[in-house]
Formats: C-alpha cells, structure tokens, sequence
C-alpha cells in the first residue's frame, strides 16, 4: 500500500497557517518551535496565529459551509476516498513524521496510521448514512419530519498523544456530514495533530475553507476559540481539566454550543485469579507501555487477586526486563521518549510521591534525555497517588484485591471512567464483571487501549461526555430539525 517514490513532492514544509484554504504566515510575535522529543533537534518554527486570524479562519469556515452542506453524499464521500489513498500513497513519510514529532515509537506510529485511516474510511460511509425521520402527529391534519443537519463550523481542539489519528477522528467525520472546521492543534504536534493532514485534505480536493489550521497556543488563544460566536460543537480531546474550562466557556459565555470532551482516564487492568496469567502479563506490558503510556486508555492500574499476585508480578517483571527502551525509530524499540520536558517533570515527581508512600519500587533505571524506562510499583493501594491520578508515562503499579468483589470495587474507585479490562478464563465471569464497570469501555481478555471506527469511543464521569465513531459520531457531528406541515386548516381554540 505504501511506496516511497513520492519523495520529490514529500510533506517537508510546514511554517505556515492554513486559513481559508491559503497558506500564510502567523502574524502573532511568538514562534512555536516544533521539536523531536528524543534527540531535541529543532523539526520546524512556525510564527503562531492572532486572534485576527482565528476570526479569518471562523469567516472562512462560516461562508464555505452553507455551500458544502449542499453538497451531494457522493461528492463528499469522494473527498473521504481521495484522502484515504493519499494516506495509503503517503504512509512512509507520515509514519516517519510521527516518529520525529510525537516520539512515537515505529509501532505505535503504525498502530496511529491504521486509526486514522479507518476513520476516515468510515467517515466516507457517513454520508450516506445520515437518515430522518417521519413521526405521527396528535393534531389533525399535520405531518411531523425529523431532519438531521450538518450541525455548521465544529472547533476542534486536539492533544499530542495520537496527534494524527485523534484529529483525525473529528475532523473527518465533521467534514463528511457537511460542516466546515477550524482545528487548533497541540502546541507540540502542530505538523501531525493539524498542518499535515491539512495538506493531506487539499491534495483531495476539499475545498477551500472548509478546513482550517490556526497554530498557537492553547493559553492564548484557545478561550478566543471556544468562545467565538461561529462555532455550534466544540469537539475537544485532552486534559480533563482543560475539558472543564471549555465547557464551562462554551456554557456560560454570550453564544452557548455543544461541547464532545475526550478528557483524561485512569483505566483498571484487573487479573483474576483463574485467568492465563502469561497473557494477561503480555498484555498489560503492551497496554501499558505502549507510547510509553501517554494515552488515555492506557492501563492506569493493575488489580490482581491476591492468589496469583505474586506470581503475576514475578513473571510480569520478567517479561518487562525484556522490552526495548531508547531511539522510537528503531524497528523493535517498545518504549520511546515523553513528549516533554514538563511531562517529565510530572513523572519524576510521581516516581518520588510513590516511593515516600510505601509502594515498592521493584524496577526502575536511568532516565536519559527524555527517555523515562519502565517504572514498576508493587504494594500499591488504592488511595496512593498512582492510583488515583492518570500517570501518562511507563510507571505502572499493582494493587492486590482480596476476591473479584473486591477488584471490582477498586476498579471502580475512581473519578474517571473512560476504559477497563478484565482478564479471566469464565467468560460469564467476565461479561458479570464488565457490566459492573462504571466505563464507557471495558474489554475481556484484552488491553484498554481499543478504538475501531464503528464502536462507540468515549467515556463517563470525569472522562468526558460524548462519544466518537460510527452513528455515535453521526449524532454527534449534525442537529437534528422537527418540521412539521399542517394540510389542512387547524382549528384553533381562540
Ligand atoms: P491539555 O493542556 O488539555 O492540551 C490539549 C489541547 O488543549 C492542546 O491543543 C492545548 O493547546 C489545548 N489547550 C490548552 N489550554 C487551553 C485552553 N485554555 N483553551 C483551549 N484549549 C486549550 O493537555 P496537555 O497539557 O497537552 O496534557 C496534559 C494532560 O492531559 C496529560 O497528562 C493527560 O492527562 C491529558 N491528556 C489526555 C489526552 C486524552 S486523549 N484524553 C491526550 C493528551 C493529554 P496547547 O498544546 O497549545 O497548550
């Protein structure tokens, strides 16, 4: 599918803002400097954009839309196709762009890629599948449609863990049921959260306006984003406390709009003692460790009942020992670099936090650049730090549970709940368990870290509210508009 003979007309540029369908220097005095968190090298500078320019950029997406909204399914399928190919034509050097800019080891890069492209591909579906409906009416002589509109411009604020595929899982849908968009993108992926796929979207012929890619920081102009009178959904994946701020903005400012918040998680692992523990420990090294656990599905806490805890634990260690730490452009590299200096900051304080509350450090090694390796805690409870917050990096800690009454009620001890899984060899066991989960997503016998296309992605309590994928998204991305028609006279009371 891949080839790399395109490289005379490679994705090498990208200094500039994308507004209205041109590409134009930022007008702000500050520069954001795009950097490779593992080796540090500078990868592009790009002069970030004013508010003026957000307000271009809303202006552009607003006249585009009315035309795009009229569009036939088939003519914005196609757009969903082009881009798809272009992906396939392009997935070498975008595989490589997320290598340098998101320290994303070569195969989380490649799980990515295959996100995103999915996504896409079902976004091509959309079209078509945006149906009304027809309801009886109580009053005589009057007929009640349901018509499902694009909702209009959706901002759509994104993060830097799966920059490709995260904006890509708004914007597609987005642009497929005839809305226009203004992306900000993380402020450290500004190429592979936005600037890219921007590229990506004009070589496929969208036209001009429709999508739009203002690069600046989220403290300066992310309120001005939220707040702008233009936008009816503001589709936002990140912190939950940036989750918060917006929806409160986008609640109680002058122009009220729907929010989609994808916000942080604090996914439960949970080993029951009848599982196969050897896949179980495979898959909690790979679900946690996987782009050195920044995401947030990533496995937050490993539960496991108390008769095999020591025995998980043993070959769990194991089995770590064994995974390769260092360069993520290294074919069989498992844990790369955090993305950055603040991050890891977070984490070596949380590394500190854990040890002076009692848990037992029982692997560690030393942090080099940005490099963390794999942290492992034992002795861990519930109340600790690294239990109760999202860690996003390669710490992980296990807590014992007395019996499966009691993981569960640890699974459940939390203010988050995007993901779980449980492991065990009863699958009724498994299902009674899941459902006891309060998650928007549990998995048996499987990792967290699980997002396809046409199943419903999103989380409850502090997790966020809204759900993306399939007909979930479909809801999400367009209004839904009762008209009725009265065929004859009705008689009026007065
Ligand atoms: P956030 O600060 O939430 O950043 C996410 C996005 O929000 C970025 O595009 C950011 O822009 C933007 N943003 C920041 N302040 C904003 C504001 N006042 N108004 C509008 N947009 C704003 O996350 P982070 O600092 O990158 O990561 C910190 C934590 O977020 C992580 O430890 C993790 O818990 C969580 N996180 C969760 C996810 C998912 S998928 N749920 C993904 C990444 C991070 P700038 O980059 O310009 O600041």
């Amino acid at each position: 599918m891949s080839s790399n003979d395109n490289s005379s007309n490679a994705y090498s540029d990208f200094h500039l803002q994308f507004i209205g369908g041109e590409w134009q220097k930022g007008k702000d005095d500050s520069i954001n400097t795009d950097t490779n968190p593992y080796n540090g090298d500078t990868i592009v500078e790009i002069q970030q954009a004013t508010k003026e320019q957000l307000d271009e950029a809303y202006d552009a997406a607003d006249q585009a839309q009315a035309k795009w909204a009229k569009t036939t399914p088939a003519e914005r399928a196609a757009v969903m196709y082009k881009v798809v190919s272009i992906l396939d034509q392009r997935q070498d050097e975008i595989v490589d762009w997320l290598i340098k800019e998101s320290g994303s080891t070569r195969i989380k890069a490649m799980v990515e890629f295959s996100s995103a492209r999915a996504i896409t591909l079902e976004a091509a579906s959309f079209p078509n599948r945006v149906h009304g409906e027809i309801r009886p009416s109580n009053t005589p002589g009057k007929e009640n449609f349901i018509y499902r509109e694009p909702i209009g411009v959706v901002a759509v604020i994104s993060p830097w863990n799966f920059p490709l595929h995260l904006t890509q899982r708004s914007i597609a849908p987005a642009l497929a049921l005839g809305n226009a968009v203004v992306l900000k993108p993380a402020s450290d992926t500004p190429v592979t959260g936005g600037l890219l796929l921007a590229k990506v979207f004009e070589e496929a012929g969208l036209p001009k306006g429709l999508l739009n890619v203002v690069v600046g920081s989220g403290s300066e102009i992310g309120d001005a984003i939220v707040e702008h009178k233009a936008p009816s959904l503001v589709s936002f994946t990140g912190s939950t406390s940036v989750g918060k701020h917006i929806g409160e903005l986008a609640n109680g400012g002058e122009y009220i709009k729907q929010v989609a918040l994808e916000l942080g998680g604090n996914s439960p692992f949970v080993v029951l003692k009848d599982a196969d523990i050897e896949q179980a420990v495979k898959a909690a090294a790979f679900g946690k460790f996987l782009h050195q656990g920044q995401i947030c599905i990533a496995i937050n806490r490993v539960i496991v009942e108390d008769e095999i805890y020591d025995d998980f634990v043993e070959r769990f260690l194991a089995h770590v020992k064994t995974l390769n730490v260092g360069d993520p452009n290294k074919q069989d590299t498992a844990v790369g670099p955090i993305i950055n200096e603040k991050q890891l900051k977070s984490l070596k304080e949380k590394i500190a936090k854990a040890q002076d509350e009692g848990a037992k450090m029982i692997l560690s090694g030393e942090i080099e650049g940005q490099v963390v390796p794999p942290h492992i805690f034992t002795e861990v409870t519930r109340e600790m730090d690294l239990s109760c917050n999202e860690v996003f990096g390669p710490l992980v800690g296990i807590i014992r549970a007395k019996d499966e009454d009691d993981a569960l009620s640890i699974a459940n001890d939390s203010m988050y709940g995007l993901s779980s899984a449980v492991f065990t060899a009863d699958m009724q066991k498994g299902l009674r368990f899941a459902r006891g989960v309060r998650a928007g997503m549990t998995h048996i016998n499987d990792i967290s870290v699980n997002d396809e296309s046409n199943t419903p992605f999103g989380g409850e309590k502090n997790s966020g509210i809204g759900r993306f994928n399939g007909e979930w998204v479909l809801e999400e991305f367009t209004r839904t508009h009762w008209i009725s028609m009265q065929n004859e006279p009705r008689q009026y009371p007065f």
